[in-house]
């Protein structure tokens, strides 16, 4: 890809790409190459999903490739990284209702093979949902792939700041920075929940490869605070700087501030 180069540096995998497209279009070719390989092998893929504006191109690329290079999800079993709690899993703003319209409506994936944290159950089931969701990921085996967008926080899944690196699924509280930045998807600050269930970090930390992206200028801050800052629970992401598996795949706009 001609606008796309890798960067490997001794502390981190770094693809710099020139824009949000070319980012996107690489990252979903990642993604469809760990189908293809477990295809071959007559193996399940288990890959972790994200929501937000990240992905949404990404997704637009593997159904191109499922509508037009015959990519099949035949063999995909997906675990997302989080859902809002309390939320109608109906609703236009959950997670569900996000990867059917984005991804899952448009691909062969089995209805069955879709995990998404359960939230639209009572708050004294929701322990017993985090630990079934956790025991499901362990019964497939783990991750073999955990895609990851970045909060202007640091926030990885819903760990936001202050999650404990062995954090495991759970219910959190949402920062008030992305409970602002989710505004636009709930018309009023009022109506954005103040709480979620997420994935630990230990649980994302656990896949067999980690890609996060980061596009546009709005997420260089926190990039370069991520990458090249103090490793602190103050900056979740900032614990993936010591995780050797883990690719960056950052625009050129994202970039802009982590330096050479
Ligand atoms: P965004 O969210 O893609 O909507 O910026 C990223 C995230 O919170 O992980």
């Amino acid at each position: 890809m001609s606008n796309t180069f890798t960067k490997h540096t001794d502390r981190q995998n770094l693809t710099l790409c020139s824009d949000a497209e070319q980012a996107s279009i690489y990252t979903a070719r990642q993604i469809a190459d760990v189908i293809l390989e477990k295809q071959k092998q007559g193996e399940r893929a288990i890959l972790g999903l994200a929501t937000g504006k990240t992905p949404i191109k990404v997704y637009q690329e593997l159904i191109r490739l499922h509508k037009t290079e015959k990519l099949s999800f035949h063999n995909v079993i997906s675990f997302n990284l989080d859902e809002y709690y309390p939320i109608c899993s109906k609703s236009i703003q959950s997670y569900s209702y996000f990867m059917q319209h984005h991804l899952f409506g448009h691909v062969d994936i089995q209805p069955g093979n879709i995990h998404i944290p359960h939230a639209d159950c009572s708050s004294d089931r929701i322990p017993f949902y985090c630990t079934d969701y956790e025991e499901k990921i362990r019964s497939f085996g783990g991750l073999d792939l955990q895609l990851l967008g970045i909060g202007r926080n640091g926030h990885i899944g819903f760990n936001e700041p202050g999650s404990s690196f062995d954090s495991t699924t759970r219910l959190v509280d949402l920062h008030a920075l992305t409970r602002k930045d989710a505004e636009g998807d709930f018309g009023t600050i009022e109506n954005v929940p103040y709480q979620a269930i997420s994935v630990g970090i230990h649980t994302i930390i656990k896949a067999q490869k980690i890609m996060l992206l980061a596009i546009g200028k709005d997420k260089s801050q926190i990039i370069s605070k991520a990458l090249r800052g103090e490793i602190s629970t103050e900056v979740p992401a900032s614990l993936l700087q010591t995780i050797p598996h883990v690719e960056f795949i950052l625009d050129r706009d994202a970039a802009a501030l982590i330096g050479d």
